[in-house]
């Protein structure tokens, strides 16, 4: 059976930066399924040809390694259908043409909703009341970019919708840290190996530092930014999912149900922070400049860097802080989780005179930008006396393969077609993340809390960030990229 996927706000950064440039890479690398096509729909009025030529340039733009010489061969698969989003009578000529390009063979399809998301409650509407969500023809699924609601209240209400045309098993709601490489290979350094589980715990962990620095401000996406700041944006998305395969049990098997059975289980052990407990809780800040920002009010209170202390309240977790924290024009881009280990029970190498806070071991997983994991552990420096050093052991993704690293969207779309939702949120994972965000997002739009505190672009947030780790008795691992 071949496979359609159509694109909602196919003249969108989204379609242009991300989706198209990573369905191209797939196509070369010959894992696109051959009876793929691609169906653009927007309002702009391209003809076919001329939504050709505008991705051929933005692909050449974003595409890792794009080479002229496979366009061709991949532009014959796109297809654009002008129409408004608004318009009943737009979608359903947008399906007339989709049954013309499928034949009477059918097809599977997947809706994307790369659209702004006030438009996903219509559109999946539309493919309710036009028959289009229904599997007669062949496969039908639909996924769902972010932001997925703006809080519980509007997450629920989105599911309502989307429960009401499509079943739970055609939705995939997409996150696209989930498709990063290093990501997923978290699950295989915890659960294809032996030797980390044993110490994976609250006997050997003293806590989790799980950091998401980005160098960039916010640039053109003011408007938007402002009115969701880095807890929506960063938290109830990415950061939870790393917090969750950090931190999950080791599933039955690798298939979606149990895997996603395995994260749930992770946000439901998670301490909800009182309203009188999120002042302590966490740290939030603004960049020097932000208030300049095209499309951000002049008194915005918007957080653009955020740190939130989150307790795990199972058998592993119970004592293990986990330290989330996010930031625009941070020291430098990168994502790291730093498992913190605890010192050993009996300090043996102290010199008498001169006691020294040691640091503790830690294994570093730095997703991006140079992916690999380091183990930092003591070494006696050769000489007299039992000197330490941190050392290190190391894995460079760059230095073990060779070739490129998938950019998280091919694997994700890939994923869709074969219908293996494994890496897609799950309608009660994405309310329960909302029910950890939502008591910190309202007690910041209140007046009672701590000023949001400024800090200079290039730093790691805020002072008041690294205060409050101290007086935790704690540091942050303020390393730009351990790895390059
Ligand atoms: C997006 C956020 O979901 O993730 C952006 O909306 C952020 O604000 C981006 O810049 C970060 O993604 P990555 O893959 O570059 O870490």
């Amino acid at each position: 059976m071949s496979h359609t996927i159509v694109i909602f706000g196919a003249s969108g950064d989204l379609t242009s930066r991300k989706l198209v440039p990573a369905l191209w890479s797939l196509s070369r690398a010959g894992v696109l399924p051959a009876e793929t096509r691609i169906v653009g729909f927007s309002r702009t009025p391209f003809s076919d040809d001329a939504w050709r030529a505008a991705l051929l340039e933005s692909t050449r733009a974003h595409a890792d390694g794009f080479d002229a010489a496979s366009w061709p061969a991949f532009a014959a698969r796109l297809h654009y259908q002008p129409g408004d989003i608004a318009s009943r009578d737009d979608v359903a000529r947008l399906g007339e043409r989709l049954a013309a390009l499928e034949g009477s063979a059918g097809a599977a399809r997947v809706y994307y909703l790369a659209t702004a998301p006030q438009f996903y409650e219509p559109v999946v509407a539309a493919l309710g009341a036009l028959g289009m969500a229904t599997e007669t023809a062949g496969p039908r699924r639909i996924v769902v970019e972010k932001p997925f609601g703006t809080d519980l209240a509007t997450a629920r209400q989105l599911n309502a919708r989307l429960h009401a045309v499509f079943s739970e098993s055609q939705v995939y709601r997409i996150d696209h840290y989930l498709g990063k490489e290093s990501v997923q290979n978290i699950l295989a350094l915890r659960f294809a190996n032996t030797i980390f589980e044993p110490v994976w715990n609250r006997r050997y962990i003293d806590h989790v530092q799980i950091t998401v620095a980005e160098e960039v401000p916010v640039g053109r996406r003011g408007a938007y930014y402002d009115s969701a700041g880095v807890l929506r944006d960063m938290f109830q998305n990415h950061l939870l999912q790393l917090l969750m395969i950090t931190a999950m049990e080791a599933p039955a098997r690798f298939q979606a149900t149990a895997v996603r059975n395995e994260k749930v289980k992770v946000l439901e052990a998670i301490r909800p922070l009182e309203p009188a407990e999120v002042a302590a809780a966490g740290v939030r800040g603004q960049y020097a400049g932000y208030l300049a920002e095209p499309g951000v009010a002049a008194d915005s209170h918007t957080a653009t860097f955020a740190a939130l202390r989150l307790e795990v309240d199972n058998w592993r977790w119970q004592g293990v802080p986990f330290y989330l924290r996010s930031g625009k024009c941070m020291s430098c881009r990168t994502t790291q989780i730093v498992i913190g280990f605890r010192q050993p029970p009996l300090e043996l190498f102290a010199s008498s005179k001169r006691r020294v806070a040691r640091e503790a071991n830690r294994l570093v997983i730095q997703i991006q930008p140079a992916e690999g994991i380091q183990l930092h552990f003591h070494t006696k420096v050769p000489g007299a006396g039992m000197q330490l050093r941190l050392t290190d052991l190391e894995f460079s993704y760059s230095r073990e393969f060779s070739g490129r690293l998938p950019e998280a969207y091919e694997p994700l779309l890939l994923d869709v077609l074969t219908g293996d939702a494994s890496l897609f949120a799950r309608a009660d994972e994405v309310e329960k993340s909302w029910e950890i965000i939502d008591p910190v997002a309202r007690a910041w739009a209140g007046s009672d809390q701590p000023a949001l505190a400024r800090y200079e672009p290039g730093h790691w947030g805020p002072q008041a960030s690294a205060d409050w780790m101290a007086a935790q008795g704690r540091t942050w691992f303020d390393t730009c990229p351990v790895l390059t």
